[in-house]
């Protein structure tokens, strides 16, 4: 992939579900023909010398994780000259309520100067054990399902359209 276009994909999680959507997300950019690099927000990626950015993060009571805000405002200035995708993951998208993740990751990117060129809200996991008790009861009161409502085709197609948005392919 020679001389392609170069991506940074950052993400921000507690139980690793957003690395692995953002994962898909970096396959995509792959098989698109990009070069694509994934990296936690937590290690404090530079996105100097990429063409694109696309940062997400999981929902923690309707808010993104610090992480990926800190990230944010600490590079706003180099992610306002670069065309960037932003996107949620979480459950209440498994409900099939997009609104709320949609919102957050717009006010997120908005936040820092950003106007995103694309934003969604991807569906994630209540798999118990990669969760902390505290997490778990909270979970489990909001009776929340349990399971893997990670959809790797969505995820993938969303990414197309969002690279395709950023004049990445
Ligand atoms: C304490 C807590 C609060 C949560 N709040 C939300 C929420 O407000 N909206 C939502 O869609 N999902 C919510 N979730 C579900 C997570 O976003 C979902 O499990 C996601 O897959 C976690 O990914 P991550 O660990 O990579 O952040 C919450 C989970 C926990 C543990």
């Amino acid at each position: 992939m020679e001389g392609g276009k170069r991506v940074l994909v950052v993400f921000a999680t507690g139980s690793g579900c957003t690395e692995s959507v953002a994962g898909w997300v970096a396959e995509e950019a792959a098989a698109r023909g990009l070069e694509p690099t994934l990296r936690d927000a937590k290690s404090d990626p530079s996105p100097e010398g990429f063409d694109g950015v696309v940062i997400g993060s999981g929902l923690r009571a309707g808010k993104w994780h610090g992480a990926a805000e800190q990230w944010l405002q600490r590079h706003t200035e180099r992610l306002r000259e670069v065309p960037c995708a932003v996107f949620s993951v979480g459950m209440r998208a498994v409900a099939g309520d997009a609104s709320e993740g949609e919102a957050t990751a717009r006010q997120a990117a908005e936040r820092a100067g950003i106007e995103p060129a694309a934003t969604a809200s991807l569906p994630g996991w209540f798999i118990p054990k990669r969760f902390s008790l505290p997490e778990r009861l909270i979970l489990k009161a909001m009776k929340t399902p349990e399971g893997d409502f990670r959809d790797e085709a969505v995820v993938r197609a969303w990414a197309a359209q969002a690279l395709d948005a950023m004049g990445l392919s």
